[in-house]
């Protein structure tokens, strides 16, 4: 199966690059408001998320997990919950979305990406977001927060590995000007430019809806204080 972001968890075999520019200004923890009123807390994953990512994936519908690991049943390994929350912030990069408004301010999005080491213009990246968050404008705009910082650091494309039956997301992509081609039996791989300014975008409804995300993220707050890890609240001793 491709995918580096799938689970198989092959050697990435990272090396830094030396004239990485990824800013502080676009891994700073952001308030954004969406369209229905809701409020979410975007910012980079930490090692201390296990906990909170444990419960976001079960927060997934069979569906959602097998569009988005290419399987419905999830109980992520410590060494995969390693992976997806100690990432280096340079040639693996993710962002979650809390809920502000929740108890805990739970994880209800998380998207990532990964650099090639082979085309280092382009990174392969996969975004989730949990079903009753689904539809309200936050795939998007986790996508737009992760590409804005892609992009800084030089960054083209994101190429995503998807499921030929999730055809909604495919017209979705195909209309904000992806390339998209046959990859494997069932599976589409999926270049899709990165956009950085709402006025790039493509003159379709996908390309205003990801305009609109930009402009959200354009308009979002610094968020003044980073909420307590889910170990803490709890009274636990924490992850690490
Ligand atoms: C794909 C996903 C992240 C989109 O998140 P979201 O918060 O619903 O995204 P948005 O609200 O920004 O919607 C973006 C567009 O996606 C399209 N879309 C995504 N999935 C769709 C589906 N299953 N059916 C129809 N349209 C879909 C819609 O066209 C929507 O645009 P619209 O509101 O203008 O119609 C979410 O559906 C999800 O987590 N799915 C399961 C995992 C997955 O498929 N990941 C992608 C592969 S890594």
């Amino acid at each position: 199966m491709n995918g580096l972001l799938s689970y198989t968890f092959r050697d990435l075999n990272r090396k830094k690059y030396p004239i990485s520019v990824t800013a502080s200004d676009f891994t700073r923890p952001l308030t954004v408001t969406l369209r229905d009123g809701a409020t979410v807390l975007l910012r980079t994953v930490a090692p201390h998320d296990k906990q909170r990512l444990r419960e976001g994936v079960a927060q997934l519908s069979g569906q959602s997990l097998y569009q988005r690991f290419f399987t419905s049943f999830v109980k992520l390994t410590d060494e995969q919950l390693r992976y997806l929350t100690e990432v280096d912030g340079v040639d693996h990069v993710a962002f979650g979305a809390l809920d502000v408004g929740g108890e805990g301010q739970p994880g209800v999005g998380l998207a990532r990406y990964v650099r090639l080491l082979e085309e280092p213009n382009v990174a392969e990246a996969a975004v989730a977001v949990v079903d009753a968050w689904q539809g309200r404008g936050l795939g998007s705009l986790l996508v737009a927060a992760l590409g804005r910082c892609a992009a800084a650091d030089g960054l083209t494309h994101f190429r995503g590995f998807i499921l030929e039956e999730n055809r909604g997301l495919l017209r979705y992509l195909n209309a904000l000007g992806a390339a998209t081609r046959h990859s494997e039996p069932g599976l589409m791989q999926v270049d899709l430019p990165l956009y950085t300014r709402p006025e790039d975008t493509p003159p379709t409804r996908a390309g205003r809806h990801f305009a609109e995300a930009l402009r959200r993220l354009q308009g979002a707050a610094i968020s003044p204080a980073q909420e307590p890890p889910v170990a803490a609240r709890r009274g636990g001793g924490g992850e690490r």
